[in-house]
């Protein structure tokens, strides 16, 4: 059982990027899957950015949820980024997405958190004092403050994730990048682990916003961090599953992956880059 949270507090550091390249670097694990879902209360951008469906996705699988749902049914509400990863949208307009929210946030995160063969990765948006994501994302097992190391970021966003910590099994800190203050001063400073840092790499990001070639993503120091990250949460939720290097592709994956695209396996076997790794070791905390 897994979900991760990616959250931010202020300013716009890339909570949704960091969440759509960790869930594509995500590794294949025997016997897992992976699931990318949209949570953000201000509404969805994938389905728009990625030419999909409105449907389905976050208000189908939560009206599905109010009859009983069964995680074989959680797959009627996914749609495949290109490429194949698996995403649950949500509708790109507020309303929706904070009605879906606010009424069943809590199951549904609960529901996701409990799923024992799927890893759940999920952008929560601004994660303020009244954000209807709250009660999802405190079912995480990790929520990840996504920010910039910088102190108009670092400062209210540590209010928050302190609070946060409270009601939340394990919470740390995604950076963006190293400047101007380093992963260690910030832990010192603030007492939050960083569990890992990705790059600030602007091409990078631009690169998977807008789907450029594979090779370009796959050298890219936002893929190559996106893949350390990704592996060292894996491998502290997961210690004993077995890696597979060639997973084998279900029917779905033949149908619509695209080599070239998002959670390709080029992508996420793209282990020998100099991206930036994540600080501290996860595995002696895991729950
Ligand atoms: N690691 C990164 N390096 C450089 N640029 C990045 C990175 N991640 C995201 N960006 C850029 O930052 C901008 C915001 O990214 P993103 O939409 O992911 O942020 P967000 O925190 O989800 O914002 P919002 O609060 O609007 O949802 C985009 O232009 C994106 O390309
Ligand atoms: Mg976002």
């Amino acid at each position: 059982m897994a979900l991760i949270c990616f959250a931010s507090q202020k300013g716009s550091p890339g909570a949704t990027m960091s969440a759509l390249a960790v869930a594509a670097a995500w590794p294949h694990l025997a016997g897992r899957r992976k699931l990318l879902v949209e949570a953000d209360p201000d509404g969805g951008v994938l389905a728009t950015r990625y030419g999909l469906g409105r449907e389905p996705g976050l208000l189908s699988l939560v009206g599905a949820g109010r009859q009983g749902m069964s995680s074989d049914g959680l797959w009627n509400h996914t749609q495949r980024l290109p490429g194949g990863l698996p995403v649950v949208v949500a509708p790109d307009r507020p309303e929706q997405t904070t009605a879906a929210l606010t009424a069943s946030g809590s199951v549904l995160g609960e529901w996701l958190q409990n799923l024992t063969d799927v890893d759940v990765i999920a952008d929560v948006g601004r994660l303020g004092v009244s954000s209807p994501a709250i009660q999802f994302a405190t079912a995480a097992d990790l929520l990840l403050m996504v920010a910039r190391p910088t102190a108009d970021q670092i400062q209210p966003a540590a209010e928050r994730l302190d609070t946060l910590s409270r009601s939340t099994k394990h919470v740390g800190w995604c950076l963006i990048g190293t400047k101007p203050y380093s992963s260690d001063e910030i832990e010192a400073v603030h007492g939050i682990r960083v569990v890992g840092t990705l790059a600030d790499d602007p091409k990078g990001a631009t690169a998977l916003e807008t789907g450029t070639s594979q090779h370009r993503r796959a050298r890219s120091p936002l893929v190559r961090s996106a893949v350390s990250l990704a592996g060292a949460m894996a491998e502290w939720l997961h210690p004993n599953a077995e890696h597979l290097d060639h997973p084998e592709p279900t029917e779905e994956d033949v149908e619509v992956a695209e080599p070239e695209d998002i959670g390709s396996g080029a992508l996420e076997s793209d282990q020998t880059g100099d991206g930036i790794a994540p600080e501290t070791p996860l595995a002696s905390e895991a729950s």
